[in-house]
């Protein structure tokens, strides 16, 4: 029997209605796969816990997190009552930068059964390999003056190091894949940070001979996200670069609420956490037409990631079949709720 230990956060807003329906899609898949256990410890830290205890988590959270093989996290932000620069720094960035998880892999792929905004889509299938610790993410900087001569300065950090291994980190994926790499760059020397990112990516490409490479402005790689989607496989993008264009990439699928994501660790000292890229959408919180998709999807990943590959790949057909059958939320063009569609996979997965 593999049994996980697995520390689950749901945050704030829709976290809280995504994350328990994901834990009950986990449960069953392990109860009709067998040989396979999770057990699941809740903490409540988000913008509520906050408002009571004056900080996102407590201060020996990482501690108490560390002690877990993964991290599964719904969103964190309730920018009403919590500036988001609270909550965010205090406990979603926390964890990624304290347990080092500096890749994060943000998959998308067009999906039979949701309409995708493209006229025509091509069957693309793609990954953006986002670097998650440093870049245009950085805390120097600040607010300077007053008034009228109040000035913002937002310093980005590349490091050799950290720029190398998202890039090669995308080079090794490409290998399992389609063996195509494109760097999201602006190396027309606008900036300083990326003439350097185009070097490190030079440098690491001569040691994939075997891979195709290109490079993009990240102005143009937006556009072609819309007009040719079907033509990338793995791309290399800095921490924003990234940020931006994987909700690009949510939206070509046809919603931000399906995208899935993981925060990994790649020397193995920390847990991973899997939390997908939509945030808390404060405007449909409560209403019960939350898409569970992208937390689903990012639960799948978490299963890859442990080496559960039959169970999650069981997950996502159903979850694939589901959506076909148009048992879907309004986000998708259906009229079920989150409940629904959650029962559903669940009843299928039986089946078995
Ligand atoms: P958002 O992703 O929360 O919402 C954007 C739009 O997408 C909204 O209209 C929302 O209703 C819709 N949407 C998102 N997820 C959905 C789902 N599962 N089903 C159906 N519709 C969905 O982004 P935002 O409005 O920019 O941010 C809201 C808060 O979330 C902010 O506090 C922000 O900082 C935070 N945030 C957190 C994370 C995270 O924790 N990983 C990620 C992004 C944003
Ligand atoms: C994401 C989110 C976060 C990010 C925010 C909430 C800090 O947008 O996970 O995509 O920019 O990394
Ligand atoms: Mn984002």
């Amino acid at each position: 029997m593999n049994i996980y230990d697995i520390a689950v956060i749901p945050g704030d807003g829709i976290g809280k209605e995504v994350v328990p329906a994901s834990l009950e899609v986990l449960n069953t898949v392990a109860e009709v796969h067998g040989g396979l256990k999770f057990n699941f410890t809740s903490y409540p830290w988000s913008c509520d816990y906050y408002l009571e205890h004056g900080k996102m988590m407590p201060d020996n959270g990482i501690q108490i997190l560390q002690n877990y093989t993964a991290v599964f996290l719904g969103a964190v932000g309730d920018p009403q009552r919590v500036p988001d620069h609270v909550s965010l720094w205090g406990l979603l960035i926390k964890i990624r930068r304290e347990f080092e998880q500096v890749i994060n892999i943000r998959p998308a792929k067009y999906i039979k059964g949701i309409q995708s905004p493209l006229h025509s889509p091509n069957d693309f299938d793609l990954i953006v390999v986002r670097e998650n610790s440093e870049g245009e993410y950085s805390e120097i900087g600040g607010r300077i003056h007053k008034g009228e001569d109040e000035v913002a300065i937002q310093g980005a950090v590349f490091t050799r190091k950290g720029t190398e291994r998202a890039i090669r980190y995308g080079f090794k994926l490409a290998e399992q894949r389609k063996g195509r790499v494109t760097s999201a760059t602006k190396s027309n020397g606008i900036v300083h940070s990326m003439p350097f990112w185009d070097d490190v990516f030079n440098e690491v490409r001569k040691d994939y001979p075997g891979i195709e490479t290109s490079s993009c402005h990240i102005d143009a790689l937006a556009a072609f996200f819309v007009t040719r989607p079907h033509t990338f496989d793995v791309i290399v993008a800095s921490n924003l670069f990234g940020d931006i264009l994987t909700d690009l990439g949510a939206a070509i699928m046809g919603s931000i609420g399906i995208a899935p994501a993981a925060n990994i660790n790649i020397n193995g000292k920390y847990p991973s956490m899997f939390e997908p890229v939509h945030g808390s959408a404060p405007d449909i919180v409560g209403k019960g037409i939350a898409n569970p998709i992208g937390q689903i999807w990012t639960a799948k990943m978490m299963l890859d990631h442990l080496g559960e590959v039959e169970a999650g790949r069981k997950m996502l057909e159903v979850m694939e079949s589901v959506i076909q059958d148009g048992i879907k939320t309004p986000d998708i063009g259906g009229t079920s709720s989150t409940t629904e569609v959650v029962q559903e996979i669940c009843r299928r997965l039986k089946t078995l």
